[in-house]
């Protein structure tokens, strides 16, 4: 039987392996790529088996739908995101909000306590709970492939 250690050294080793090719599109800077790495032992702790964050999960969750419980209202990322990343959004009230996508809005995920304020702020409005670390992880990760 492979030791658990050994499993553990593959995984990381296969994480950085598909976060590096994911990354290959937007590179985040140092301070992001350290909130990411945080996200990924935060997931790793949460889940041994977790295989690294994938783009594909982060574009269902962005685009998810959900009932509200006690505003009975349908909420999701795309209310004010749009479900195009590179388009802009609006807020509930009509203000703009740039593009998500930093392929498009350069200034976007180039500060994690600005990720970590608005991911603190629109989880709770979307899901009444903050997000977990793989689903933020997954979201950013998706945002950079785009
Ligand atoms: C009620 C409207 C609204 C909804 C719904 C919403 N957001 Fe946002 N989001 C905003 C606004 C407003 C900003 C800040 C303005 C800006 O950065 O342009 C923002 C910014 C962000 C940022 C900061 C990005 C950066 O680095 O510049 C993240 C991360 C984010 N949102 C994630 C999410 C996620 C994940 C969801 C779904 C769970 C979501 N948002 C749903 C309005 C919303």
């Amino acid at each position: 039987m492979i030791k658990y250690g050994a499993v553990m050294v593959l995984a990381v080793a296969a994480v950085f392996f598909a976060a590096g090719v994911l990354y290959a599109g937007v590179q985040p800077n140092k301070e992001m790529q350290a909130l990411m790495d945080s996200y990924l032992a935060a997931a790793m702790k949460a889940d041994p088996g977790f295989k690294g964050f994938s783009a594909e999960e982060g574009k269902a969750f962005f685009n998810a739908k959900r009932m509200h419980s006690a505003n009975k209202e349908e909420r999701g990322c795309t209310t004010c995101h749009t479900t195009n990343p590179a388009n802009k959004g609006k807020t509930t009230v009509g203000k703009v909000i740039e593009p998500m996508a930093p392929s498009i809005n350069k200034e976007r995920f180039t500060d994690p306590a600005k990720v970590e304020k608005w991911f603190k702020r629109n989880c709770s409005w979307v899901l009444e709970r903050e997000c977990t670390p793989k689903e933020k992880g997954n979201y950013i990760t998706y945002m950079l492939s785009i």
